[in-house]
């Protein structure tokens, strides 16, 4: 495959658009047919915290940010059901996967999809006013059923915060893969690299990590800053974890 084939985009079906029963609708849309892409990977997700924060990060502070993250972990749309909470991610590949993906997906907002871009996946969305605590409305949430990374390089960042190579079959894979020879467990919210009790070992020897992961997660244990946080390397490994 040639390197342009090779381009990733992050695409996610989100709690919305699965109580609505879209999902089979969105997969149509999204077909080889039409958009010419892919499919290099698949899963379904109950979105912890910890990913939604990473996943979501450039919006940290924003007036619609905890009801984001309450969004797309499922919370709003089932309070009572925490077993239905779920997002179904995917990887999608071919050339100029993250414009042609963005395309079929519309505008952010739904209201200006439906104006702008009728037909588009976003244009079946709504929007929800945000209150605050005493009830005035401070700014509105937008349900717009679907995610689809905004550029290359928030494709990588999301394909590798949302995947582990190992998900992606060997000869998809668009980012360098390396075997860790060491362990790294998580206890109590620190990196260790020893298998200790008690802890949750998300990387054993011989392991298929992302490059990436693992020279940040070498960096860290040194207690040196490294390009990607602790969270958003182990978000993925605790993926469905209980
Ligand atoms: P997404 O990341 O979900 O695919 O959406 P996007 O790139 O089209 O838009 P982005 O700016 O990344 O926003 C992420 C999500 O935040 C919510 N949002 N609300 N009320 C607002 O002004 C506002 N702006 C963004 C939307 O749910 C959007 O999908
Ligand atoms: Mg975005």
């Amino acid at each position: 495959m040639d390197e342009k084939e090779r381009e990733q985009t992050l695409v996610l079906i989100k709690p919305d658009a699965l109580k609505n029963s879209l999902t089979g609708y969105v997969l149509s849309q999204l077909s080889e047919v039409h958009t010419g892409l892919r499919l290099a990977g698949a899963k379904i997700v109950n979105v912890s915290h910890m990913l939604a924060m990473e996943h979501y990060a450039e919006h940290k502070g924003k007036v619609f940010f905890s009801s984001l993250i309450d969004f797309i972990t499922g919370v709003l749309h089932y309070p009572d059901q925490p077993w239905k909470r779920r997002v179904v991610a995917f990887v999608y590949q071919g050339e100029g996967a993250v414009k042609k993906m963005r395309e079929v997906v519309g505008p952010t907002n739904p209201h200006v999809a439906r104006e702008t871009k009728p037909g588009c996946i976003r244009s079946m969305g709504t929007l929800v006013p945000i209150k605050d605590s005493g009830g005035n409305v401070i700014g509105e949430r937008m349900d717009n059923l679907i995610h689809a990374s905004a550029t290359i390089e928030e494709a990588e960042r999301e394909v590798k915060l949302w995947f582990r190579p190992n998900d992606i079959p060997p000869l998809m894979r668009a980012y360098p893969v390396a075997a860790s020879d060491d362990f790294f467990c998580l206890k109590e919210d620190r990196l260790c690299t020893a298998d200790e009790h008690g802890g949750f070992c998300f990387i054993a020897p011989g392991a298929n990590v992302w490059r990436s992961d693992l020279d940040s997660l070498r960096l860290l244990k040194k207690g040196v800053p490294a390009p990607c946080s602790l969270e958003s390397v182990v978000a993925k490994y605790l993926i469905n974890e209980k």
